[in-house]
């Protein structure tokens, strides 16, 4: 399925009105012939796909490839069973699955489209999101590259978003955005498991098959998100302002500006503090989106006119709701280095070594290109950056065809990624003091 939405790209904001009848023709000539033939190859591609797909019927709803899903049919009639984490399996659990949300601003398609080859399984989903500072071509663009490659086609797992929302770095309607793409994503498949938020400057530092075999033996209502309701004069100032979000409300690019005046924090409720990545149970995310607590839906709303809600939102849901507080682990498993005025720095090179002990899945920022993607792509990934990553379900037998034989997409073949997770998980439980760590309440922090 390809969720795109065609439009004529834009054309040129309106310079005054001044434009008579002779130039709005001239517009419409120059963007009409790269329009019409982007119609007929996203045309041709569906007819492709649909030859050689569903040559029996239209009708039926797509089938991911036989060779990748083996198991398509007994996994849909199977009776779901979400509840079923206390019978502890003998046997490897089924991996479980994991749905994504890349987001990137324009310029970032490249990026995007190595972070999708560097974090590709065939048992996730992934959803592509250029917000609106890109050009309408530049996401066209972004999403003819993904229907290039064969295995995404075969595996029907990635989508793009054609209509894009603004991301603001300040302001809410980044966390407008993250909702849209996790609303997106469950109607996409109800199948995954987990759901992960990533921006064009992250990077893996482990394959998925090492990371969906790891998860594959814990719980799958843990969130792991970054929390702290500390709140002191640093985090009030951030916390406190009130600001006006442009990306909500005006159709072109804007600043968001401060109001004069400034607001108390809440007392109806705690408010935490995180980091704005994070992995969260579908069973949360449905929570926030589809829930009937009110609680969610509130909160947003408090966080529409304040600086920081990305950071705040998912933690103080968590965190504030008796269902999940105790699914919350202080950890979001990404790696982050932060200077001497504790802001976080970008990666490099010198901090290779870091990366790999560190025993984090993913770390952030990196700069587009940097030397040390290179040296994760080869030491730790191992593949090309404009190739999958090689798992369980790539059966060639030379190094160049690896993935474009495809197995069984439940095979996992987990690596050393998985035993540096491993060691990193037991360290976090094995004494028991992630749970001193969950969703603690500073009382030193209502002073304020
Ligand atoms: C989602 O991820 C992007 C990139 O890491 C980040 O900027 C944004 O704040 C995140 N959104 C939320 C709601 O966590
Ligand atoms: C979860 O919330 C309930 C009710 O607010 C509280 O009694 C409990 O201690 C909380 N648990 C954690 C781990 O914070
Ligand atoms: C998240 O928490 C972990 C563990 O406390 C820490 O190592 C990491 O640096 C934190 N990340 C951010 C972005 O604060
Ligand atoms: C990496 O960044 C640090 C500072 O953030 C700098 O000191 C170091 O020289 C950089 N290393 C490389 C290889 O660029
Ligand atoms: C538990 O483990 C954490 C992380 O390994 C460590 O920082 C902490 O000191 C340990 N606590 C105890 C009581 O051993």
């Amino acid at each position: 399925m390809h969720n795109h939405h065609l439009q004529p790209p834009p054309t040129t904001t309106s310079t005054g009105g001044a434009t008579g009848s002779n130039n709005s023709s001239i517009c419409r000539i120059t963007f009409s012939t790269p329009f019409i033939l982007l119609i007929t190859t996203i045309f041709s591609l569906l007819l492709i796909l649909s030859l050689s797909f569903s040559p029996s019927s239209t009708s039926l709803p797509p089938h991911p490839n036989p060779s990748l899903f083996p198991n398509f049919h007994n996994y849909l009639n199977s009776p779901s069973n979400p509840n079923d984490q206390n019978t502890l399996p003998s046997t490897p659990p089924t991996p479980p699955s994991i749905a994504y949300l890349i987001s990137g601003s324009t310029k970032d398609s490249s990026r995007i489209l190595r972070l999708l080859f560097a974090v590709y399984h065939p048992r996730n989903q992934y959803l592509l999101h250029l917000d609106r500072k890109a050009t309408q071509k530049e996401r066209d663009d972004l999403a003819l590259a993904v229907q290039s490659v064969p295995v995404f086609k075969a595996a029907q797992n990635v989508n793009v978003i054609g209509k894009a929302d603004f991301r603001y770095s300040i302001g809410s309607s980044a966390l407008s955005a993250t909702l849209h793409g996790a609303s997106i994503l469950l109607r996409l498949s109800n199948s995954w498991d987990w759901f992960i938020n990533l921006s064009a400057a992250d990077y893996p530092l482990v394959t998925q098959d090492d990371l969906l075999h790891i998860l594959s033996y814990l719980p799958k209502d843990l969130n792991f998100v970054n929390h702290s309701s500390y709140i002191g004069w640093r985090e009030s100032k951030k916390l406190k302002p009130i600001v006006v979000d442009p990306g909500l409300y005006l159709a072109e690019e804007s600043e968001v500006y401060y109001a004069t005046q400034k607001r108390e924090l809440p007392d109806a409720y705690r408010l935490f503090t995180g980091s704005s990545s994070a992995i969260l149970s579908r069973k949360f995310t449905e929570f926030c989106i589809l829930g009937s607590d009110n609680f969610p839906r509130t909160l947003l709303m408090y966080l529409s006119n304040s600086p920081s809600s990305e950071s705040v939102y998912f933690p103080t849901v968590l965190c504030n709701s008796r269902k999940f507080n105790g699914t919350t682990i202080n950890h979001n498993m990404q790696y982050a280095s932060f200077n001497s005025r504790s802001q976080v720095r970008r990666l490099n090179s010198s901090d290779f070594n870091d990366l790999v002990m560190s025993g984090a899945a993913f770390a952030s920022p990196f700069k587009a290109g940097d030397p040390v993607l290179d040296k994760i792509d080869h030491e730790l990934l191992h593949h090309n950056r404009d190739e999958p990553v090689p798992g369980g379900w790539c059966l060639g037998d030379t190094e160049t065809n690896k993935c474009t034989v495809w197995g069984d997409a439940e095979i996992i073949r987990p690596g050393f990624g998985a035993k540096r997770l491993e060691k990193h998980f037991l360290e976090l439980f094995s004494n028991g003091s992630y749970l001193s760590d969950q969703c603690q309440y500073e009382k030193t922090s209502s002073s304020r």
